[in-house]
């Protein structure tokens, strides 16, 4: 199972170094099922990967990836620090996609990159009832563009996360989260007909907290979380992980 943290900008470095030493410390090695992924700003990643660097169910990922191999990028992370640091990157989140115009084909390249060096790609995708940001960027149209250019053998994760659940407080409708799980692992199904294709694993982010957590860990189709202002004190995010290790919701 995994439980995502994405920090976003909200932390400090120094917030962000006190956030992993009191996660570090607190920890306990019994969580063995759990794939714990924290995602801190750039300026962080290194810090906090070193803090980590002994626990295994504990891994660092980018909140974005390069957009090339070797053309020069102002603003961006390096492909070798994100290979060095980083075990995935997280790609297309509804607030680039939204603020900085971000396409289905440069998240599908960023994508693409990150797994040439080894980096697991967290695509995040929305759904399509009006609330996405043009026509062609729905469900099934974000989800083709990965699909046709990842090499179906290649492992990436896909987080749902229905842009009106981000940052409101009101998570969406679980059983509305289960049919779109579903029709997510058809999707990849559909397109991936070799054999020896990894699991996809499937997660749903939005609005998550250690009170709704349970009903979303324990929908089929539904692999993990991801978490966003609920990760970001050391109290909360354990509380989450807690509810998170009753074992009935490990997968
Ligand atoms: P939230 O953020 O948990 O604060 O809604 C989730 C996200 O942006 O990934």
């Amino acid at each position: 199972m995994y439980i995502l943290a994405n920090w976003k900008n909200s932390l400090s470095l120094e917030d962000s170094k006190g956030l992993a030493d009191g996660l570090y410390s607190r920890f306990i090695q019994q969580y063995h099922n759990i794939n714990i992924v924290l995602f801190p700003d750039d300026v962080s990643i290194a810090t906090v990967s070193l803090i980590f660097d002994s626990v295994s169910m504990v891994s660092v990922g980018a909140q974005d990836g390069p957009l090339g191999a070797n053309t020069t990028l102002t603003g961006s992370i390096s492909l070798s620090n994100l290979g060095k640091f980083c075990d995935y990157v997280l790609l297309g989140h509804s607030e680039r996609r939204i603020t900085l115009g971000e396409t289905n084909e440069m998240i599908a390249r960023k994508a693409t990159l990150a797994i040439d060096v080894g980096v697991i790609p967290v695509i995040c995708v929305n759904k399509e009832d009006g609330t996405e940001i043009d026509p062609h960027s729905g469900l099934k149209a974000q989800l083709e563009s990965i699909l046709n250019r990842i090499d179906s053998r290649s492992k990436f994760v896909i987080a749902y996360e229905p842009i009106d659940a981000i940052g409101t407080g009101i998570s969406a409708d679980p059983k509305e989260v289960k049919k779109i799980a579903g029709i997510i692992h058809e999707t990849i199904f559909l397109s991936r007909k070799v054999k020896g294709s990894p699991h996809i694993p499937v997660l749903y982010g939005g609005s998550i907290n250690d009170k709704n957590i349970k009903s979303f860990l324990s929908l089929e189709g539904i692999d993990g979380v991801l978490i966003g202002s609920a990760g970001l004190t050391a109290d909360n995010f354990l509380r989450i992980i807690e509810k998170a290790s009753d074992s009935q919701y490990l997968k």
